[in-house]
């Protein structure tokens, strides 16, 4: 390209004056295509701070309702409950129980507060070996952990139809279990909840990223690991297959998780499918984050605002994000 040609001719610079960048901005982020996380535990009488996630914190029930306004006043609407219970089992029975840390606190925040409220359905945080399921009755106590998947769809139609009558407006199976999304669908409708939508975590990979959450959550495996039923990371094909497997069963918002390692997927999911797709910005990826702004390194307003664009643009419609708040107080 000559010089001549270059100076008369194409100059993206125009467009980026202070005047013209907003008009020509392509992504935004708004409050309201976020979703906080909340954690709900049975256990405590005090909110405890959760240490490898600066700022989040375990409430008890009692503070559940005050919590989710907090989150509110933000202007963030929406909310996903996660629950620690009293205590585990070999099948998590605490996890569909009507009396259940989650039904509890989902039927208070539904009476008392305005928020859109998200369940996430699995057994991890419920079961006394942390799996997402019930074990396979052949797995030996060492490598090799695999839980049973039919055995484990019947339970997760239990969750799902005691959140809903808890009051929940969506649910979210997050366990990867073959078949989840269509055994909840069938469960809720045969229930009456016909309208209460399935948000499924339908490209979930068995990532690292998720260490911190299990400290939040308690929900970490005891032996073993997830690989026998989260994805490979290696695969991308694979997640097209898994999301159209949940289009097929009824899912009506399409998960990829976690979200800053996957853009290439979210971005697939979005070209390949007409579904709303929502990102789950794991609790790894707000930790490193404070890690390096605790250090002085990065500036946490600012790289946590621009994660949650890129993951927007992407292609992601809504973001589930332990940045929540805080973002949508800079907004
Ligand atoms: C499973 C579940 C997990 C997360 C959300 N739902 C944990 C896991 O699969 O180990 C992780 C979220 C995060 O890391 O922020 N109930």
């Amino acid at each position: 390209m000559d010089n001549e040609h270059h100076q008369r001719g194409k100059r993206p610079r125009r467009l980026r004056t202070d005047g013209i960048r907003p008009l020509v901005s392509e992504t935004t982020l708004s409050p309201r295509d976020l979703i906080a996380p909340v954690f709900i535990d049975a256990t405590t009488e005090e909110r405890q701070p959760i240490e490898s996630m600066p700022g989040h914190e375990r409430v008890p029930l009692d503070d559940a309702v005050a919590r989710v306004e907090e989150v509110r006043e933000t202007g963030v609407e929406a909310v996903i409950l996660f629950g620690i219970p009293e205590e585990k089992d070999e099948t998590g029975s605490r996890a569909w129980a009507d009396d259940g840390i989650i039904q509890r606190a989902t039927r208070r925040i539904a009476d008392e507060t305005d928020a859109y409220v998200l369940t996430d359905v699995c057994l991890c945080e419920y079961t006394s070996h942390g799996h997402c399921g019930v074990l396979e009755a052949s797995a030996p106590e060492d490598a090799h952990v695999t839980v049973d998947n039919d055995e484990t769809l019947a339970l997760l139609e239990k969750i799902a139809r005691s959140h809903a009558e808890a009051g929940a407006d969506m649910v979210a199976p997050s366990g990867m279990m073959d078949g989840m999304v269509g055994a909840i669908r069938t469960s809720l409708d045969g229930a009456g909840f016909e309208q209460i939508p399935i948000m499924s975590y339908a490209a979930k990979y068995e990532s690292a990223f998720y260490g911190p959450f299990r400290d939040a959550a308690d929900g970490a495996p005891a032996f073993g690991d997830r690989r026998h039923y989260q994805m490979d990371p290696a695969n991308a094909r694979e997640a097209s297959r898994e999301v159209s497997l949940d289009v097929e069963q009824g899912a009506d918002v399409l998960m990829v998780k976690p979200a800053l390692p996957y853009l290439d997927v979210i971005a697939d999911a979005r070209r390949e499918f007409d579904h709303p797709v929502a990102a789950y910005n794991v609790s790894g990826e707000y930790a490193m984050l404070h890690a390096a702004a605790e250090q002085g390194w990065l500036d946490l307003d600012e790289v946590a605002h621009e994660s949650l664009l890129s993951i927007k643009r992407a292609g992601a419609d809504l973001i589930l994000t332990y940045f929540a708040e805080t973002v949508a107080e800079q907004l």
